[in-house]
Parts: C-alpha cells; sequence; structure tokens
C-alpha cells in the first residue's frame, strides 16, 4: 500500500486543459482545499479561457500557460518551464465527442477517417506525449499522482449499447496507455500513482448538446472537480493502473 497523495500538503500542480469546464474547475477547488499549491494550468483556446486568465490573474500561486495539448514541442517547453520542480499532482483533462462539428458516430456510415484521426488525437495521444515530457519531473522518494480524465463509455467490458465509436474507441485506447505508463513509470521507482478517472456527467461544453436526455444526475463543472480530486486522493493510496469512476468505484478496463 502507498501512502498516497495529501491534497492538504502537496506543494505542485499541473492541470492541462485548465481553459473551461472541468479543468477550470480543478483549479478553483483545488486552490479551496490547498492556497499553497502552486498550480501551473494550461488552455488551448484564449477565446475561451476568459475566466481562467480572469482568476489566474488575481492568484501568485496561479501560473497560466498557452499550451496546445497536441504539439509536442509545445508539452516539452511547458514542462522546462517548471524548472525542475517536482510535481505532486498532474491532471489531463483533454478531450473531445466532436471534430469539426461531426461525430459521435451514431453507426458504421458516419465513420471517416479524418474525425477518427482527429479524435484520437486529442482523446488518447496527448496523455502519453504528457507522460514523456513529464516523467523526469515524478520523484522516487515522494508519493505523486498522474491522472487523465477518461470516460465511462471507453470501457470495453461496460459497453452495452454501442454507438459513439471515435469517442469510445479513443478512449479505451486512452486507458491502454495509461495502464502502460504507470507499469514503466512503476519500473523507473516513480511513487506515482498513475490513474484513468470517469468524472461522472458534468454539464460543460463537451456535453451540453447531450444532456437531454440523461436520467442521472448531472453534475457542475465545480461538483465534479471536488468528486475528481477526493477519488483521486483516496485512490492514490490504493497503487496504480487503476480506472476509477467519480465516486472512486473501479470501473471495468
Ligand atoms: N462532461 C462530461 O459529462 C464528461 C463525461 C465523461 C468524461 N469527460 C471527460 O472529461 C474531460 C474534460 O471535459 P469537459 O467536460 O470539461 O469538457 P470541455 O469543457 O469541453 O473541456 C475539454 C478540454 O479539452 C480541450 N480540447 C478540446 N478539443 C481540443 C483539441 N482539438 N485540441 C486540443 N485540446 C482540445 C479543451 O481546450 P480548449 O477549449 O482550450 O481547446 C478543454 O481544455 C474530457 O477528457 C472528457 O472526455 C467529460
Amino acid at each position: 500500500m502507498s501512502p498516497g497523495i495529501n491534497l492538504k500538503n502537496i506543494k505542485v500542480a499541473v492541470i492541462v486543459g485548465a481553459g473551461h469546464g472541468i479543468g477550470l474547475g480543478l483549479v478553483q477547488e483545488l486552490r479551496a482545499i490547498n492556497s499553497k499549491c502552486r498550480i501551473y494550468a494550461t488552455y488551448r483556446d484564449s477565446s475561451r479561457a476568459g475566466e481562467l486568465l480572469d482568476y489566474s490573474s488575481k492568484l501568485e500561486e496561479v501560473t497560466t500557460f498557452n499550451v496546445d495539448p497536441i504539439n509536442e514541442n509545445q508539452i516539452e517547453s511547458f514542462f522546462e518551464s517548471l524548472k525542475g520542480q517536482k510535481i505532486d499532482l498532474l491532471i489531463n483533462t483533454v478531450g473531445t465527442l466532436v471534430f469539426e462539428n461531426k461525430g459521435p458516430e451514431k453507426s458504421l456510415r458516419d465513420i471517416n477517417i479524418e474525425t477518427l484521426t482527429n479524435i484520437f488525437k486529442v482523446n488518447s495521444f496527448v496523455t502519453p506525449l504528457i507522460a514523456k515530457q513529464s516523467k523526469k519531473y515524478f520523484s522516487k522518494e515522494s508519493s505523486s499522482v498522474f491522472c487523465t480524465l477518461s470516460a465511462m463509455v471507453g470501457s470495453i467490458g461496460d459497453n452495452k449499447i454501442g454507438g459513439w465509436y471515435s469517442y469510445r474507441a479513443s478512449k479505451a485506447a486512452l486507458n491502454m496507455f495509461i495502464k502502460t505508463i504507470s507499469i514503466e513509470f512503476k519500473r523507473y521507482n516513480l511513487r506515482c500513482s498513475v490513474l484513468a478517472v470517469h468524472p461522472g456527467t458534468t454539464k460543460t461544453e463537451l456535453s451540453k448538446d447531450f444532456l437531454k436526455n440523461v436520467k442521472h444526475k448531472v453534475w457542475t463543472a465545480n461538483e465534479s472537480a471536488q468528486n475528481i480530486l477526493d477519488t483521486i486522493e483516496k485512490s492514490s493510496t490504493e497503487g496504480t493502473g487503476l480506472f476509477k469512476s467519480w465516486d472512486n468505484t473501479t470501473i471495468a478496463w
């Protein structure tokens, strides 16, 4: 059993994809738990990051960076700007359901190579690029967490209704990246818990057009962020290479 992380005591956190939605909620809720933690928050589209930029401009501990997460050079420069500080918590929130207003596909007739490729780039490929560039910033001495927001629909075991081809498959691929990263981090003796977390249905830019028929609870971005942080803290004591839901239950891969 790992001692895990205590969010009240961590010193350095990185939130990739903090411009709006759950990522912005994570910055605000982490800050509410621990006002001394240095938070490095990235965003891509400045036209949607107004609230983050306004929020961070008043706080010395929150620093923002404009980073396109599918550009590896930009990810590398971002981590270099941490100047060797060890990361206690990293969360990647980057994800999309649509590409140029196409997707999610209901049927095979909606499949096309351009949408598939672009959705996989955003949902699957960003995490291993971040892991590659951030690996040396995780400690062998103290506990830390590397987490990516996945989705329940990426669970192969849970897929009973089909549809949403590129989103489902790209999140399933993301889960395999997470499991594989967890094995490599362990091999390097990093005391880092590598997690995929499903945030639960949350009202954001990504989900807003798909909430009409939802029968279960829909969280606000800040409620969702609280659930995720709670789950991360609890599961960091359980090990690494885990796929968790917002309430800390384990999801079938
Ligand atoms: N909301 C839900 O109900 C729900 C449910 C299950 C899982 N999730 C997962 O939770 C995560 C956060 O989503 P959210 O609900 O907070 O949605 P959101 O507000 O739309 O945030 C999505 C994030 O992904 C980035 N992004 C989107 N398209 C991108 C692209 N083409 N290139 C680079 N970055 C891109 C956005 O950055 P920019 O706007 O700056 O580009 C933003 O930071 C996602 O991984 C999503 O799959 C959400």
